[in-house]
């Protein structure tokens, strides 16, 4: 009994050891050689921020790298600032796609960092501050240093590796199209066709060292909405005169907050109704013509996103109607349900597992954030997860959350990141 339990003790030895060796011998070594690389490519795209749409320098710099990797095929410009890069591997396998996100935000770094941003441009009229607040610039030097990887390491490379750097996942100033739907239409998943997605999002609230991830519905979709009120003007000290547009607004916005409490089934998935602006009225004493509201919807499933939308209608319409005014409400949807392929998630953890060890990989909740990877995701199976990168000790609720100034990220968690694409690639490729 002893001997047979021990033969099998040591023949699962050798399996877990044999899996950790499933890298070509050159992997430990060419991940040591790429991460300073990677964390000087991060500090320069953080002490050089670009606006979505606006990313020139930026994608001429991935460019740059790229085109002195050997096998790598650079596509450029792609959906504007963009750039698309194809690797064939020397072995047969899936068509891979992994996808990076390139731009910054308008918001003022607070931070004593040596390469903290002092970038200022202007957006949608208005002088700004720049920053990466997302974490974009390590999503793309995690991208650019696993394109390294994958090109040293090529003969062994199961399949083709199609590598997204992404412009505008912010969204563009108005009127620009932008972001995934863009290198969608631009025929980015097409040409080879490309079998799974896989992206990866850092986050300054999970610690360095672990991955979060969620199968089936992870990210919210993300609508935004304006409701116009149309009401009569009138002296403020004389309401019956006139139709207030002020007031109805108000309970406008209390019927809103009624669907999610009262009418949408809240144990199926969460629901988030904010109203983020109100504009009315120039003075004190007189009843306005009009007030205009812009707001977001946040939900997880696809199927309350569309009975919300009727719902939001019907509520203002007949709010607005019950004191004499009429209203508009256009909602414009800027992401999807983020969608984590249930059949790829399960067959894909085992490589999250081997690359950030299995006691550092945990399912999360789903969150209300939206993300334009959702675009890829609804063209093809995909997989978008967590990669941690606060450090370690710090209480989540007081790290810098991300889009704030305060935002922070510890270095030492970006090449889990790049181990995680690199395994996906090995272990998934092979499946095909
Ligand atoms: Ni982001």
């Amino acid at each position: 009994m002893r001997k047979i339990s021990l033969i099998a003790l040591s023949l699962v030895l050798l399996f877990i050891s044999s899996s950790a060796q499933d890298m070509p011998k050159n992997y430990a070594a060419l991940l040591k050689e790429v991460e300073p690389q990677l964390i000087s490519w991060r500090r320069h795209f953080h002490e050089f921020p670009e606006l979505s749409n606006r990313e020139f320098n930026t994608g001429k710099y991935i460019v740059d790298f790229l085109k002195t990797l050997p096998n790598v095929e650079v596509k450029y410009p792609f959906a504007k600032t963009g750039v698309v890069a194809i690797l064939k591997g020397g072995k047969p396998g899936a068509v891979i796609a992994l996808r990076a996100d390139i731009d910054a935000l308008p918001v003022y770094e607070r931070s004593a960092l040596p390469f903290a941003s002092k970038v200022t441009t202007e957006f949608n009229g208005q002088k700004v501050n720049v920053m990466h607040a997302c974490g974009h610039d390590s999503h793309t030097a995690m991208l650019m240093a696993t394109a390294k990887m994958l090109s040293n390491m090529q003969k062994e490379v199961p399949g083709t590796i199609v590598f997204l750097f992404q412009p505008a996942e912010e969204g563009a100033p108005e009127n620009e199209e932008a972001g995934a739907p863009l290198m969608i239409k631009e025929g980015a998943l097409d040409n080879p066709k490309v079998e799974a997605v896989f992206g990866i999002h850092i986050s300054s609230q999970t610690p360095v060292g672990t991955i979060k991830y969620k199968s089936g519905s992870f990210m919210a979709s993300s609508d935004w909405f304006t409701i116009k009120v149309n009401g009569k003007g009138s002296h403020g000290s004389q309401p019956w005169g006139g139709v207030d547009p002020i007031a109805a607004s108000a309970q406008i916005i209390e019927g809103l907050q009624h669907i999610v409490s009262r009418q949408m089934d809240l144990t199926k998935a969460p629901l988030v109704i904010t109203v983020g602006t109100i504009k009315s009225g120039v003075r004190s004493n007189i009843i306005p013509e009009t007030a205009e509201m812009t707001g977001t919807i946040r939900t997880l499933d696809t199927k309350m996103q569309e009975e919300v939308h009727e719902r939001i209608r019907n509520t203002v319409k007949t709010i607005a109607a019950s004191s004499g005014a009429t209203a508009e409400v256009v909602i414009d949807t800027k992401t999807l349900v983020t969608y984590n392929d249930p059949a790829l998630v399960k067959k894909t953890i085992p490589s999250l597992m081997k690359a950030a060890g299995e006691e550092n990989v945990s399912e999360s909740t789903w969150t209300t954030g939206a993300e334009d990877f959702s675009f890829y995701a609804a063209k093809a199976p995909s997989f978008f997860f967590n990669v941690g990168g606060m450090p370690k000790g710090t209480d989540p609720k007081k790290a810098g959350p991300h889009h704030t100034p305060d935002f922070y990220l510890d270095e030492s968690g970006f090449i889990v990141g790049v181990k995680a694409f690199c395994q996906l690639v090995f272990d998934y490729g092979k499946t095909k």
